[in-house]
């Protein structure tokens, strides 16, 4: 099987596990189930639960406590890009090829829905306890790195600095600390996951947030260059969303040659970091280095 084909295959199994782990349709409520749903199942990558069962195969892991937290990151990520695009913040219309869910369901499901996902995360997230009761102690683990990623030091930290800066010119000192919030914990939150739940010990799971950090700045800056290189076919976003919010990027900055020799400098250092736990590669290595050739 070439490396399209194995990405396909996760893809699958990926959108499997979600569709297990979504909320049944019904009650009062029903229609907040339906705006999780139509946000969680519209595509996208799902780079990050294929980074968490990678890292977790990488340390050894083979039982079924991933799942719950597969599905978790990718909620938790859902919400976030379905905040991200609400009109009090990057007000954009199109994501993952079709509309926001604010634009299909209003403002107020669409602020509801990236709530419900949040929490649901959490709650889906605690039912590894069910699946592996002995297990408690990395599920544990596992569950405040989850936490801690997404929150006011990780993910929200990086979007509010992100949101109020628009507008200014920022120094790149600034600009890494955005993108290593905003983007690289989720992806760190992945890599220590699979790590963590895997058995792995202290010393390579900080290798594992290490790697991750640079990827998802390497991802961000690739995520800048699309929107000003791609189309909106293409990404199922829109193109110039940074340009419209007046966003200081890498772009910007640097420039879209110098920002991509970032890309491949930062992924081939990651790269080279991760041989020194996995010598010969495998589909992680292949999956890290795809990134930087993306094209959505
Ligand atoms: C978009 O993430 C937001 C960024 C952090 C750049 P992705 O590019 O992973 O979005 P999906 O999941 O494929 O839609
Ligand atoms: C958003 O960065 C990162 C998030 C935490 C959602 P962007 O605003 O650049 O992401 P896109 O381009 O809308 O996907
Ligand atoms: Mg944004
Ligand atoms: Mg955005
Ligand atoms: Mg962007």
């Amino acid at each position: 099987m070439n490396f399209k084909e194995e990405y396909q295959n996760r893809i699958g199994s990926i959108e499997n596990i979600l569709k297990k782990y979504l909320p049944r349709q019904e009650g009062y409520q029903k229609i907040i189930m339906e705006a999780m749903e139509y946000s969680l199942m519209a595509g996208g990558k799902r780079l990050r639960p294929m980074l968490m069962k990678e890292s977790y195969a990488l340390f050894g892991g083979e039982g079924e406590i991933i799942e719950p937290f597969m599905a978790a990151i990718e909620m938790i990520h859902t919400y976030s890009l379905v905040h991200d695009d609400l009109p009090a913040m990057d007000n954009d219309e199109y994501r993952r090829g079709r509309k926001t869910t604010h634009v299909v369901y209003g403002e107020d499901m669409g602020i509801l829905a990236g709530d419900a996902l949040l929490n649901y995360a959490f709650e889906t997230a605690c039912r590894a306890f069910d699946i592996a009761p002995e297990e408690s102690g990395r599920i544990g683990q596992a569950l405040k790195i989850l936490a801690g990623k997404a929150g006011i030091y990780g993910m929200i930290g990086g979007q509010v600095v992100d949101v109020k800066e628009s507008g200014h010119i920022l120094t790149g000192d600034m600009l890494d600390f955005i993108y290593r919030l905003k983007t690289s914990a989720l992806i760190e939150s992945s890599m220590m996951i699979g790590a963590v739940l895997a058995g792995a010990g202290a010393e390579d799971t900080e290798k594992m947030e290490q790697i991750a950090r640079g990827i998802g700045l390497a991802f961000q800056i690739q995520d800048d260059i699309l929107d000003v290189t791609s189309t909106t076919e293409v990404l199922g976003k829109p193109v110039h969303s940074d340009e419209k919010n007046e966003k200081t990027t890498y772009v910007t900055w640097k420039g879209l040659e110098g920002s991509k020799q970032e890309v491949s400098r930062m992924t081939e250092e990651a790269v080279r970091a991760l041989r020194t736990i996995q010598p010969d590669g495998g589909f992680l290595e292949e999956l890290l280095k795809s990134l930087v050739y993306r094209e959505k």
